[in-house]
C-alpha cells in the first residue's frame, strides 16, 4: 500500500510545476502551436499508427506529446492526476486548433474514469518513476486495450536511475525494495532549472527492466518488439554531446556506451 503522502506530495510537485513548464523553452509551445511534434524522430519511425483510430495518452502532463499523436490522425485522450497540467493541456490544444478529451484521474483509477477502450496506449518519458506498483500499471493498461490494441511505451532506461551523473559511476541500488526514493528539495524542475518553488517533495520508484517487462508480459499482452537507445533527453554527464536538432543528448563517441532510453510494443491478443 503507497502512503497516501507520497502521491499528495507528488501531486503538488506537478501541480505546481505545470505552469511553470507551459512557459519553459524546454517545452516548446510556441513550435508545438506552430505545428512541430514534441514526439522524439524514433517514436514516429518505430511505432506505425496503422489502422488505429483511438489513443489515450497516460500521465500526459501538459499534453505536448498528446496534441502530437492527435497529428497522425489519432482521436486523443490525455489523463493525469493534475488539474493544473491539464488546464495547460487544453490551453495549449486549443492553440493548436486540436481536439482532444482531457481526464483528471490517478493512473490506477484510469479504467473507470475513462470508461472506453483503445487501439492505443502510449505512456512517455518519465511516467514509471512516479508509480509505485507496476504490475498494477500493467494491469490498467491492459484493461484500457482493445483487443488487438498495442501498448507504445517509452521511457528512460531504468539503468539510469544507478548511475550519478557527475561521476557517471553506480550511485544508486538498480535493484527496488518497493520503497520510494524521496527527495525533499527537489526545487524548480528538469524543465525550469532551480527556480524557487514551494512544494517540493518528491517520491519516486524504481521499477528494474525485467520488472517492468515481467509485468507487461503478467498482464496478457504479447511483447511484439522492445528497443534500446543509446542517448536520452538530458545532458546525463558533463561531457554528453547534444545532437544537431537539439532534442537529444549523447556520450562521446570514443566512449563506451549504455542503453539510456527504451521503448516497447506489445499487444493484446483477447
Ligand atoms: C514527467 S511527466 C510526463 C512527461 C511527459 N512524457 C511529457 O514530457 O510531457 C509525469 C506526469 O505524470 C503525472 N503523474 C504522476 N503520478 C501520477 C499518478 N499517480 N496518476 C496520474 N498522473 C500522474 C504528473 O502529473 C506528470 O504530469
Amino acid at each position: 500500500m503507497v502512503a497516501h503522502d507520497n502521491v499528495t506530495a507528488n501531486q503538488r510537485w506537478w501541480d505546481e510545476r505545470a505552469p511553470l513548464h507551459a512557459k519553459a523553452p524546454f517545452y516548446r509551445i510556441d513550435e508545438i502551436v506552430n505545428g512541430a511534434s514534441s514526439l522524439d524522430d524514433f517514436e514516429l519511425n518505430e511505432f506505425e499508427v496503422g489502422q488505429a483510430h483511438s489513443l489515450v495518452h497516460l500521465q500526459c502532463h501538459i499534453g505536448t506529446d498528446t496534441i502530437s499523436w492527435a497529428r497522425q490522425g489519432l482521436e486523443v485522450t490525455g489523463l493525469d492526476f493534475s488539474q493544473p497540467a491539464l488546464d495547460e493541456a487544453q490551453r495549449i490544444a486549443y492553440a493548436c486548433g486540436i481536439s482532444a478529451r482531457w481526464v483528471l484521474a490517478d493512473l490506477y483509477d484510469a479504467v473507470a474514469a475513462l470508461g472506453a477502450a483503445y487501439d492505443i496506449v502510449y505512456t512517455g518519458k518519465g511516467a514509471l518513476t512516479w508509480l509505485h506498483d507496476i504490475e498494477r500499471w500493467a494491469m490498467v493498461v491492459a484493461d484500457l486495450l482493445k483487443p488487438g490494441g498495442r501498448l507504445y511505451l517509452v521511457e528512460f532506461h531504468p539503468i539510469t536511475w544507478a548511475l550519478d551523473a557527475d561521476s557517471w559511476s553506480i550511485a544508486l541500488d538498480y535493484f527496488s525494495d518497493g520503497k520510494p526514493e524521496i527527495q525533499h528539495e527537489p526545487q524548480g524542475s528538469y524543465a525550469v532549472g532551480p527556480v524557487a518553488t514551494q512544494w517540493n517533495t518528491t517520491a519516486e520508484w524504481q521499477h528494474t527492466m525485467g520488472d517492468i517487462v515481467s509485468s507487461i508480459a503478467g498482464a496478457g499482452l504479447r511483447l511484439d518488439w522492445f528497443h534500446e537507445f543509446p542517448f536520452t533527453r538530458f545532458a546525463l554527464a558533463e561531457n554528453f554531446e547534444r545532437t544537431r536538432d537539439g532534442a537529444i543528448y549523447r556520450p562521446p563517441a570514443n566512449q563506451p556506451r549504455l542503453p539510456l532510453m527504451f521503448s516497447l510494443c506489445a499487444t493484446k491478443l483477447s
